[in-house]
């Protein structure tokens, strides 16, 4: 179905075709300088040693756990809410999630549950897990430096996953001013169509550790003269994730436009912000209170999961593209989880969010638009 409003377009113009139709006239569309550059743009706006730009944002999250040596019987901590690459990543390595609750209001995992969590099993001698996973939902930093003590005191890796979250800075502790992904042992992103940049369809994966960055080399492309043994003599096989140069050409550009994307995003959620506030039965998720977001997707919570319904089905009548955030990760596993216990945060934010128009391309016009069809529809509810 398409969409008059629809929810994300990417943003691209004549400046990224101009860019393109050079670099095809050069024929390096496969190879090519464009994958440095990229990759050093990466690294540098990461605060970040090693940058490796790879095909999409969860053959990122495949190669962290690679490169940490996850595997069978490991387990990997990681918030209710994300995107399914996080838990699908896990699974691709053969190790297993453990979920913890999120925030109520930011959906991004609820750090103090984790550290609780991790805590109380070390003081039994119980097994820990071996690295962290801490997604910047919907753009807003998450409290990953609250982890490091215990994480570093337990020698857990903490992976930052930024694919959401391109542009957003913590604004407090050690990292002040710092990019997200900066903190982490490593850090991910996506630059799928979706996302704040894009490279059509791609990723990035970046650390500090010079080992690890050599794992993920190692992983990355099969460009290997001589394959790496385990200690079972059980052979290291490598993927082909590697991002072609005309991917990394594109991505180049979108990075020029990087902080007008963001303004407009700002702006964006802005607008909703003022529009909705004081009304008795929405509000926006919350601003992270660790970090300024990217403001990738603005969204709002309704006051029933039954309201949420009623508003999503009246934008798409008038051709108003709104989505669900992505399932909550124990709603997939279902009775595989090795804790049944309570989801109560993500599961109110999930049943009862609704995320909203937030193209960079989407007019004051078709945001006002996109505003009042949510006033109508539910004055038209009561
Ligand atoms: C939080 C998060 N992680 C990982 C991914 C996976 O990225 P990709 O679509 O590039 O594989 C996404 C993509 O939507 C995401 O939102």
């Amino acid at each position: 179905m398409t969409f008059r409003i629809p929810l994300l377009e990417p943003a691209v113009g004549i400046e990224e075709a101009d860019y393109l139709r050079e670099v095809i006239l050069r024929n390096e569309i496969a190879i090519g300088n464009e994958i440095s550059l990229f990759e050093q743009k990466i690294s540098s706006y990461t605060n970040s040693t090693f940058a490796t730009a790879c095909s999409t944002g969860t053959a990122a999250l495949h190669l962290a756990l690679l490169s940490l040596e996850i595997g069978h019987g490991d387990e990997v901590m990681i918030p209710d809410l994300g995107y399914i690459s996080n838990i699908s990543s896990i699974n691709y390595v053969n190790a297993d999630p453990f979920i913890i609750d999120t925030e109520p209001k930011t959906g991004n995992m609820n750090v103090k549950l984790a550290i609780d969590e991790i805590t109380e099993r070390a003081r039994h001698g119980h097994k820990l897990p071996k690295a962290i996973v801490l997604i910047h939902f919907l753009g807003e930093p998450g409290d990953v430096q609250s982890l490091i003590s215990v994480s570093r005191e337990h020698e857990i890796k903490i992976i930052e996953d930024c694919s959401q979250a391109l542009g957003a800075y913590f604004t407090g502790g050690k990292a002040k001013d710092l990019s997200v992904g900066c903190v982490g042992d490593i850090s991910t992103f996506s630059f799928n169509g979706n996302k704040i940049i894009t490279t059509g369809g791609g990723g990035a994966i970046a650390t500090n550790n010079p080992e690890i960055h050599e794992n993920i080399i190692y992983f990355f492309s099969l460009k290997h003269n001589k394959l790496k043994d385990t200690i079972k003599d059980s052979i290291k096989y490598p993927f082909n994730y590697v991002l072609s140069n005309i991917s990394c050409a594109l991505g180049l550009i979108q990075f020029q436009k990087l902080d007008c994307i963001l303004a407009k995003k700002a702006e964006i959620n802005t607008t909703y912000q003022k529009r909705f506030e004081g009304h008795p039965q929405i509000e926006m998720t919350s601003e992270s209170q660790f970090g300024k977001g990217s403001k990738w997707l603005s969204t709002i919570i309704l006051n029933s999961k039954v309201l949420r319904d009623h508003v999503r089905m009246s934008l798409a009548d008038l051709g108003i593209e709104s989505r669900l955030i992505s399932q909550p990760f124990h709603f997939i596993l279902g009775n595989r989880l090795n804790k049944p216990s309570e989801f109560i945060n993500s599961t109110n934010l999930y049943e009862t969010s609704l995320t909203l128009p937030s193209s960079i391309s989407l007019s004051r016009q078709d945001q006002e638009e996109v505003i009042e069809s949510i006033l109508s529809s539910i004055d038209g509810a009561s």
